[in-house]
């Protein structure tokens, strides 16, 4: 496994692999978790070079205290990247990957008037433009992306349509801690009563799942949204059921579509994301 810096020494590297060398891609803004490496072993699994990218973006960021107080951990990052079977990573600083400002402007339509892209502006547009800026230097057969971030796995989808790039985007499982709690960077930064507390997030998403059959959507949604909040801890930004491909807020579960329940929640300062998908 190779540390690069440099997009030059990057594409000199994979130079090297030779031309039918398949490339997977995925790419992270560190503080790797389990989650992020069930993405880096299928990509393993499935090409012949994989190259992992971290690089904590900050064009994604509309809060300047989020992007302050992310977790930077390259040494562990890399301990744990080494076992994996993973070629490259790529960790190229701000100006590497913006030598000038990136001042496009992606539309996204519905797609980003929703759930993160309501609640966090700005923050598709700033990983549509380091997500295609990373495909341009890596050139991947295969990107993967995590399903724990649903939205922005969709909004990945309709770019690479729109720009037409020749890139399979693989959707993968969201892992989960052995108490339900999705795996994410930012848990690292709750403390041991919170982390106990968002617990409550994923076991209210699971009851839920179970509860489609007794409740109307609608109902179901104050139901979870009433349930976090009760707790302390947790302060609920939005619980929304929406269908998998629009996002749009689905109202009846005869509907055909496939539905997926999407939440953000502030545990104090910290915003976690998590979904469930009821059928
Ligand atoms: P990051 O939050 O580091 O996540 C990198 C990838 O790991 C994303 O595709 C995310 O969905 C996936 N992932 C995170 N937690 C996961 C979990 N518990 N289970 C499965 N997959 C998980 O998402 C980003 O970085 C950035 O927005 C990025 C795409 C790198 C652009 O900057």
């Amino acid at each position: 496994m190779k540390l690069v810096r440099t997009v030059k020494e990057l594409q000199q590297e994979l130079g090297k692999q030779g031309s039918k060398s398949g490339i997977g891609f995925v790419p992270t803004m560190g503080a790797l978790h389990e989650g992020h490496l069930s993405l880096v072993k299928r990509s393993v699994a499935e090409n012949q070079s994989v190259v992992v990218s971290i690089f904590v973006n900050p064009t994604q960021f509309n809060d300047p205290k989020d992007l302050e107080r992310y977790p930077r951990t390259l040494e562990a990052d890399l301990a744990l990247l080494k076992h994996t079977g993973c070629k490259f990573v790529f960790a190229p600083t701000v100006d590497e990957v913006y030598p000038e400002e990136d001042t496009r402007k992606f539309n996204f339509g519905k797609l980003e008037k929703v759930m993160e892209g309501k609640f966090r502006p700005g923050h598709f547009n700033g990983v549509a433009q380091v997500v295609s800026r990373l495909f341009d230097m890596v050139k991947p057969d295969k990107a993967y992306f995590g399903l724990k971030d649903f939205q922005q796995l969709a909004i990945i989808k309709n770019m690479v349509k729109q720009l037409d790039l020749p890139v399979e985007i693989v959707p993968c499982e969201i892992v989960r801690e052995k108490s339900g709690l999705a795996m994410s960077s930012r848990n690292e930064l709750l403390s041991p009563e919170q982390r106990e507390n968002a617990v409550l997030i994923s076991k209210t998403l699971f009851r839920a799942k179970e509860l489609i059959t007794e409740k109307n959507v609608n109902d179901l949604r104050n139901w979870v949204v009433g349930e976090i909040n009760k707790n302390p801890y947790l302060d609920v930004e939005y619980f929304e059921i929406v269908d998998d491909e629009q996002l749009q807020t689905v109202t009846d579960w005869n509907e055909k579509n496939t539905k997926v329940g999407c939440i953000a929640v502030f545990c104090g300062k910290i915003r976690l994301i998590d979904n469930i998908v009821f059928n």
